[in-house]
């Protein structure tokens, strides 16, 4: 009988033992970032501003992120496009020459596949037939008013329709106003749609849509109220919730940790922030322009089933849309030099 019950415990430590071995290996294979991992050090020596990245993933995404290759400038001699065609509200200064060049481009940017029937009614190109020319007309007005007002922001890189639509109708980051999925009664109904966790807040269980408050609305982005107790700038618990969950989705839009934005010792002080949370700062401001005066209206021109969930509600653009897990869209290349007119006059 002892025997047995000394056969038994070795057998029952060998298998705990077998398991821990197990475990052990797997939390090699599967719980660490496999290498080759890079950090880059960003704010002074000691603050700990250190960008830790992948170098394979930052590989795949360099091939992702490879510019189409386009025809050189047309130059702006030649009549104008206006005396040339009929229906331009937009393009009209533009050189008929570089005009034709744009709209070459204009398909290999938004509809290769389609061509220039994606937006044309190829027995009459000057028909507004089709809404997706409705829409492209009003996205080539946003492109400019971007790349002459928003500089804060977009810089001298600027952008083109490649820059969100990358070779398709439908850029591949666009968001809704999203009521979340459908829940249940009593306790396990959070109001904001809450411990449901969702990836465009890096699959946390934080709230799944911040953006209709923060990028579509101004709301404000804080955690801390400046006052205490007053009414007027009270923030609840609550509050602080929809703000990291909007940060989430910042870090993951431009796929870096939060300290390429912040000193993780003090998040709210602007004075220990690297420089890059300004531009994210006038980003926001940008990104609500874009969606209440470009995306928003555009809603009566959209046809069903290209909007979301909620009445009415025309895909949006968030930070996502442009930088595509890149902090710098494209990582950096200035294709609107080459496309004078999307700076907003026909001129080099
Ligand atoms: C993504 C949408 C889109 C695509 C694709 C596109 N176009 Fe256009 N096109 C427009 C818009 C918008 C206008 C009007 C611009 C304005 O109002 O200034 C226009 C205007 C024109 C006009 C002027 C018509 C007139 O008389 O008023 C011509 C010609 C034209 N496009 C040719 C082409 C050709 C050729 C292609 C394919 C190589 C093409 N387009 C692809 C959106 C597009
Ligand atoms: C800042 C990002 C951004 C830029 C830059 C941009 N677009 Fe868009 N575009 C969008 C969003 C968001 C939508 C809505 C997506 C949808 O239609 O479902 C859209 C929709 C469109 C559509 C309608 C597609 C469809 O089938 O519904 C066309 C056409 C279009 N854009 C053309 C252009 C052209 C041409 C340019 C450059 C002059 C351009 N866009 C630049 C964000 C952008
Ligand atoms: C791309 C830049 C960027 C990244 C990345 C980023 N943030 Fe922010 N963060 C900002 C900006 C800009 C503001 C201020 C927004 C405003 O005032 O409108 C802000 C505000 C905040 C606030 C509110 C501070 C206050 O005044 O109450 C907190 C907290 C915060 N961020 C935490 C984080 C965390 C945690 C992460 C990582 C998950 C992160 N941030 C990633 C740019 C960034
Ligand atoms: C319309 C396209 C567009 C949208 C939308 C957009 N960005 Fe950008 N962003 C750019 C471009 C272009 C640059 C590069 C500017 C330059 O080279 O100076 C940039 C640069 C930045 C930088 C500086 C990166 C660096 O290393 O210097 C930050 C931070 C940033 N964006 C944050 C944001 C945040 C946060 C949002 C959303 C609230 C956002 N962006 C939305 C186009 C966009």
């Amino acid at each position: 009988m002892i025997a047995f019950l000394v056969r038994l415990a070795i057998a029952g430590a060998a298998l705990y033992a077998l398991g821990g071995i197990i475990a052990f290996v797997q939390s090699i294979l599967f719980g660490s970032e496999h290498p080759p991992v890079g950090t880059a050090q960003l704010g002074f020596r000691g603050t700990g501003l250190v960008e830790v990245y992948n170098a394979r993933e930052r590989e795949a995404l360099r091939v992702a992120n490879a510019i189409p290759p386009s025809v050189p400038y047309a130059g702006d001699e030649g009549p104008k496009a206006g005396t040339v065609y009929e229906n331009l509200r937009v393009l009209g200064d533009v050189g008929s020459g570089e005009f034709t060049r744009l709209m070459v481009n204009m398909t290999t940017w938004v509809s290769p596949g389609e061509g220039c029937a994606a937006c044309h009614d190829l027995e009459n190109f000057a028909a507004d037939t089709l809404y997706t020319k409705v829409v492209a007309r009003r996205m080539l007005e946003m492109v400019r008013h971007i790349n002459s007002n928003w500089t804060a922001h977009v810089g001298e890189t600027g952008v083109t329709c490649y820059t969100c639509h990358r070779g398709q109708l439908v850029p591949p980051n666009v968001w809704f106003e999203n009521p979340g999925p459908l829940q249940a009664g009593g306790l396990a109904r959070g109001p904001v749609g809450q411990n449901h966790p969702a990836p465009q807040v890096g699959t946390s269980a934080l709230p799944h849509d911040p953006f209709t408050r923060f990028l579509a609305r101004d709301d404000e982005i804080r955690v801390q109220s400046t006052a205490p107790m007053r009414r007027s700038d009270w923030l609840s618990i609550q509050d602080a919730e929809w703000t990291y969950a909007l940060m989430m989705n910042f870090s993951q839009a431009l796929g870096v940790n939060c300290d390429y934005c912040h000193n993780s010792r003090s998040f709210a002080d602007w004075s220990q922030s690297p420089p890059q949370r300004v531009t994210a700062w006038h980003g926001i401001r940008m990104v609500r322009d874009l969606n209440a005066n470009y995306l928003l209206p555009l809603g009566e021109v959209f046809p069903a089933h290209r909007l979301g969930p909620a009445l009415g509600d025309p895909p949006k653009v968030n930070c996502a849309t442009c930088h595509n897990g890149v902090f710098k869209p494209l990582f950096g290349v200035a294709m609107v030099e080459d496309f004078p007119e999307l700076r907003g006059d026909g001129t080099k």
